[in-house]
């Protein structure tokens, strides 16, 4: 059973003339990482707060470990909670600047009524390799690859099986990015957590995940694991992003449906891209009329 998974899920915005996220099926199985690559505005943080039940869908059905979203009453829901934990870009926003790190860290334990030790506090920390002096200190007292560290140790805080994490590096310095890069990697193995991941940086996809999902326009365009999607990717949008030898034309638009989104960009469109193409399998799963 997969851990968390989305059956032709559809996100409209209230007053919005069209859906952010169209017809999206994925699954994440226990041990998997998948990363959710696509440019600003193709619907990434949407798709993953969807997921995380905290914009309703418009269609479609998300599921965490088998169960419908949908079926659950808000408390049943804050229960599951602990089990999926989300990490946003901006590692301030989770961290409430008025407040000692001890007091932010310790507030997802009183949120569930479960006392916590000093002791427990560290330990977090030193998961996230900090140490034990950061608990006196207040949000801007700390580099933003420490904040974003501290913001994992919350996320950890209550045993969650699975993290959903929104461009995790992107606010930090390239060195400071590969270090928790890194730690993420370290985690993962130690404490066996699932990952979703989402990133505009195929380089960030590249270093963590298993498997793929290349999001444009809402839609998902490409899918499989790691290898397949960067050995032989099939759409011209995941070639042009991962080689150089497909330009796409950038300044050209997002073109409406029905037809391909990626029509008006695409070297390789033609009349028959004039119809909105369906994921099919062609090895791993590809939505483009030409590689049919
Ligand atoms: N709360 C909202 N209400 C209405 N429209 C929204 C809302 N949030 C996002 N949108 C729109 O939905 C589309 C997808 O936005 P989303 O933030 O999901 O994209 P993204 O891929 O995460 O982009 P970025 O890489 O810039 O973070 C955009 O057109 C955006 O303007
Ligand atoms: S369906 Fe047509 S326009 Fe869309 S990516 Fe494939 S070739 Fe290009
Ligand atoms: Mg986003």
């Amino acid at each position: 059973m997969s851990v968390l998974s989305l059956e032709h899920v559809s996100v409209r915005y209230p007053g919005a003339g069209r859906d952010v996220v169209k017809d999206v099926s994925l699954s994440v199985d226990a041990g998997q990482v998948l990363g959710i690559v696509g440019e600003s505005g193709s619907g990434k943080s949407t798709l993953l707060k969807a997921w995380l039940g905290l914009v309703p869908v418009t269609a479609g059905v998300v599921a965490w470990s088998g169960t419908d979203l949908s079926t659950l009453s808000s408390r049943e829901l804050a229960t599951r909670r602990s089990a999926v934990q989300p990490v946003f870009q901006d590692p301030g926003a989770a961290l409430n600047p008025r407040l000692q790190i001890r007091a932010s860290l310790a507030e997802p334990f009183e949120i569930h009524s479960r006392p916590v030790s000093e002791a427990e506090l560290v330990r977090l920390l030193s998961e996230v390799q900090l140490g034990a002096e950061v608990l006196e200190r207040r949000p801007h007292e700390l580099s933003a690859g420490m904040k974003q560290r501290v913001a994992l140790a919350r996320a950890l805080a209550l045993n969650p099986s699975t993290l959903v994490l929104d461009e995790p590096v992107s606010a930090l310095d390239v060195s400071v990015q590969a270090q928790v890069i890194e730690l993420l990697t370290t985690l993962r193995t130690k404490r066996q957590l699932n990952l979703v991941l989402v990133s505009h940086d195929l380089g960030v996809i590249r270093a963590l995940s298993t498997h793929v999902a290349v999001l444009f326009a809402g839609r998902v365009v490409e899918q499989g694991t790691l290898e397949e999607v960067f050995r032989a990717p099939l759409h011209p949008y995941t070639q042009s992003l991962v080689s150089d030898a497909v330009k796409p034309l950038v300044d050209r638009p997002i073109a409406p449906e029905p037809g391909c989104s990626f029509r008006a960009r695409c070297p390789f469109a033609t009349d028959a891209c004039h119809f909105t193409p369906r994921l099919e399998p062609r090895g791993h799963l590809v939505a483009c009329v030409r590689s049919a």
